[in-house]
């Protein structure tokens, strides 16, 4: 229940599920599973919850996925009021189906929620959602490297032109099965600084997972691939000096004396799940990590003296991606030998392995989907 904008708990929301009339064919399925990219192969369902301001959320359903009807004067398509999370569902190495840490994406969509002036979802209904739907797609859920992305979001569909919070959301959960984020796979990748294109300002948006964070930074990323990188990574918007974070993804420095040093928390870039998680693994793993600001002329310094001996970004589509050499309209350097070294690779493992249940999972972090 919503009361003046506040969620209090409510029992929990029940979904009706209606199996999909037409799912796709399971040969024509497997043949798709042959060829993972990212992001383009989707489910047969969708979960749906509506909320308006004089019923709260309501209308819980698992349904055949479908294209939306939605009026043109909806507040989203003028003013964006949008937030999304994304996480995966993997087999893990004994048959259970399982999530990594998705109380953690329910917590954070709210945070999103709240930033955006959005009515908040109680957390176990955005569960409720994501295990509902996988559950009911879990032949979706490719075998051996690849993983379902369950892809949660939320918009502002109340048909009205004034700017305020709209009065009416859908929430909708997709999925889509997917293979490597990057079109190499694990080989190292090469990042564009951008120094035109800010991402976040204190105070703006930067920390929630919202649409128009990445409309602007498009450009950016635009000019990333221009300039033959992978991905585009961002200064801070006040100064221009300190290293933030990648257009999708979060960024860490290891240097040769061990020490790992990642940018911090602080308003302006997205707690990434995967960043919190290994920075705990590094930690407990008696590595030392800094959460500082680290500026792109130290970067730069340290990769030519040696200092820094790895680079790696991180986030839930990539997992740890090795950064092997850096670009900007200056020139360009390498990272170490340009591969991926050991503490990138110790750390990868480390994580993985508790993703797809080949380790024991000593933080609680695994969530298993029962019932399939
Ligand atoms: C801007 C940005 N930074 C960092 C991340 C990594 O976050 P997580 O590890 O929770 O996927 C993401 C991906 O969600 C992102 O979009």
């Amino acid at each position: 229940m919503v009361k003046g904008g506040k969620t209090v708990s409510s029992p929990a929301l029940q979904f009706k599920i209606t199996p999909n009339a037409n799912p796709l064919p399971e040969a024509e399925r497997l043949k798709a599973f042959e060829h993972l990219g990212f992001g383009t192969l989707f489910s047969d369902h969708m979960a749906l919850i509506r909320w308006s301001a004089d019923r709260g959320w309501h209308s819980a359903e698992i349904t055949a996925r479908a294209p939306f009807s939605i009026d043109p004067a909806s507040a989203v398509l003028h003013y964006a009021q949008e937030i999304f999370e994304g996480l995966k569902a993997y087999h893990a190495a004994d048959g259970r189906t399982v999530l990594f840490r998705p109380e953690e994406n329910a917590r954070r969509f709210n945070a999103s929620a709240r930033r955006l002036a959005m009515p908040e979802l109680p957390e176990q209904d955005f569960l409720a959602a994501v295990e509902n739907l996988v559950r009911t797609d879990a032949k979706w859920i490719p075998d051996g490297e690849g993983s379902l992305y369950v892809r949660p979001f939320m918009f502002a569909n109340e048909a009205f032109l004034g700017v305020r919070p709209a009065k009416e959301y859908i929430f909708c959960v997709i999925c889509s099965a997917v293979g490597p984020y990057f079109k190499g796979g694990e080989k190292p990748i090469t990042i564009w600084v951008s120094e035109g294109y800010t991402r976040a300002a204190i105070g703006g948006t930067g920390a929630t997972k919202c649409g128009g964070n990445y409309a602007g930074s498009l450009v950016a990323q635009a000019e990333a691939y221009a300039n033959g990188c992978d991905q585009v990574v961002f200064l801070d918007a006040a100064e221009r000096r300190s290293v933030e974070e990648l257009g999708g993804m979060n960024v860490f420095f290891v240097m040769t004396d061990g020490t790992i040093v990642t940018p911090p928390v602080a308003g302006t870039i997205l707690p990434g799940i995967t960043r919190k998680s290994l920075i705990q693994l590094a930690r407990e793993d008696g590595m030392t990590v800094e959460e500082r600001h680290y500026t792109f002329a130290e970067w730069q310094a340290d990769a030519v003296s040696g200092k820094l001996k790895e680079a790696f970004a991180c986030g839930t589509a990539a997992v740890v991606a090795c950064i092997g050499a850096v670009k900007h309209n200056g020139g360009e350097f390498r990272i170490g030998d340009g591969q991926t070294g050991p503490v990138t690779t110790r750390l990868r493992t480390a994580l993985v392995d508790i993703q797809r249940g080949k380790t024991a999972d000593r933080h609680g972090w695994v969530r298993v989907i029962d019932g399939i």
